[in-house]
């Protein structure tokens, strides 16, 4: 961490630098102590698939994973994931290879736009590390924060619902 004095004398902290892995791929950087993840995401690390809808925690468009849970990238200042595992959507295939939940979307044509598609993605692969889902009411609720202005909520679903009833099968 550096810190700098204000025109007052105060000092004030300039940088943090961090780390963690992004995707695979191991980062260090210096952020300042306001930046949130989902601009550090955008602005500095051209990873645009995090959408910024609302940035205020209440569309869910930024979802991704940090150590595999899901999050609000922009209610998560960058500087808590030092040492974190990050994952936005586009970690989520494998090479050529979809996530499932992505081959099950474009199955069930579970998005129009495609606005809050990444963050529904992360949202729901989230979702099924945690388990214990028993019904489609069940994934409704737990995918609430979730918007979508599209209105695809009913593909959504049955995306998600495939996915856990099938790991692994779906094909778009
Ligand atoms: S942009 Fe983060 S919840 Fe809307
Ligand atoms: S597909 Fe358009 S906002 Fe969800």
């Amino acid at each position: 961490m550096s810190a700098l004095s204000n025109r007052t004398g105060v000092e004030c902290y300039a940088s943090h630098s961090i780390q963690f892995t992004l995707n695979g791929q191991q980062q260090a950087l210096d952020v300042l102590p306001w930046t949130t993840l989902l601009d550090l995401l955008r602005e500095r690390l051209d990873l645009i698939g995090s959408k910024k809808g609302c940035d205020h925690g209440q569309c869910g468009a930024c979802t991704v994973l940090v150590n595999g849970k899901r999050v609000n990238a922009c209610l998560t200042l960058a500087v808590m994931c030092d040492g974190a595992t990050l994952t936005t959507v586009e970690g989520l295939a494998s090479g050529d290879a979809l996530h499932p939940l992505q081959a099950a979307f474009i199955k069930h044509d579970a998005f129009q736009c495609g606005y809050c598609t990444p963050g529904q993605l992360c949202s729901a692969v989230g979702l099924l590390a945690e388990g214990q889902i028993g019904s489609a009411d069940d994934i409704r609720e737990r995918m609430s924060g979730n918007l979508c202005r599209c209105g695809a909520y009913g593909n959504i679903v049955a995306a998600i619902e495939e996915v856990i009833q099938a790991p692994g099968e779906a094909t778009p």
